[in-house]
């Protein structure tokens, strides 16, 4: 296993969707590094490959070519069923739409994962995933009981149960008001510097963005550039200009 600082590195990835009529290109030879302990914003206009790099970092997405290693392990050297387990062990998915299972309460919503890799969770471990996002006292609700933010503070809890070396989130906020998202984004931020761990998150709002370190910027699949330590004006002003390029 190569020793790496990166949780998660995409190297050279290229990735065209040929399912229609003419190829579509997601991902244009795209190399990143997401660092342990930090956190990190993708921005970019409406199909410029977001969801597309952050599957690809999940190892959810074939790629035509290129690299992408989780925590020092290549994901194209991987047998399908290894695959499987290092996502499992080492990855966190939150999606914008929540995507709880509607029948099962937030404590079976966090279990699930656990349950799926064939071991019982202990009543304890799946409280106190969901103490660490606020809600050990919601465990017996379903996910219709529960506001918008508090069930998406039960998918990151329900992402954290596995203790993932990465946790991505695509969009994590963007059904959310401004204070449950605000309340997200406080998650996702300790998330990097308490835990360690590298965070990801695809957003459109740059107020979003400027709680991450880094953000980095997409156009048509491509490296568009680079913000560190960005500010919410600064994010706001390139978007701007990808966009007027773009049109
Ligand atoms: N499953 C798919 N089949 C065909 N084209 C796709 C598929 N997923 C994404 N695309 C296309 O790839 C490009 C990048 O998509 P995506 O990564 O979803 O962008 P973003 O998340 O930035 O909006 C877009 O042009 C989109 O239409
Ligand atoms: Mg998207």
């Amino acid at each position: 296993m190569a020793v790496t600082e990166f949780a998660v590195e995409l190297r050279s990835v290229s990735k065209t969707y040929r399912s229609g009529p003419e190829p579509v290109v997601g991902l244009d030879r795209v190399s990143l590094g997401f660092p342990f302990g930090t956190f990190t914003a993708i921005m970019g206009p409406s199909g410029s490959g977001k969801s597309t790099l952050l599957r690809s970092a999940a190892g959810l997405e074939g790629m035509d070519s290129g690299q992408v290693l989780v925590d020092g392990t290549e994901l194209g050297g991987l047998k399908d069923k290894e695959l499987t387990l290092l996502r499992r062990e080492k990855i966190g998915f939150v999606f914008q739409s929540f995507n709880l299972l509607p029948s099962l309460t937030a404590a079976q919503n966090v279990a699930l994962p656990v349950k799926l890799a064939g071991r019982r969770p202990s009543r304890s471990e799946v409280l106190a995933a969901l103490s660490s996002v606020g809600l050990a006292d919601r465990a017996g609700h379903p996910p219709g009981e529960l506001s918008g933010g508090q069930q998406q503070r039960v998918a990151i809890a329900r992402a954290l149960i596995s203790r993932p070396a990465v946790v991505l989130a695509d969009e994590p906020t963007g059904a959310l008001d401004t204070k449950s998202g605000r309340e997200v984004l406080t998650l996702l931020r300790g998330l990097a510097d308490d835990a360690g761990r590298a965070v990801v998150m695809v957003t459109h709002d740059p107020v979003a963005a400027a709680r991450a370190d880094r953000v980095v910027f997409l156009t048509d699949g491509r490296l568009a550039g680079e913000l560190d330590r960005p500010t919410a004006e600064g994010v706001a002003a390139r978007m701007t200009s990808l966009e007027a390029v773009a049109c």
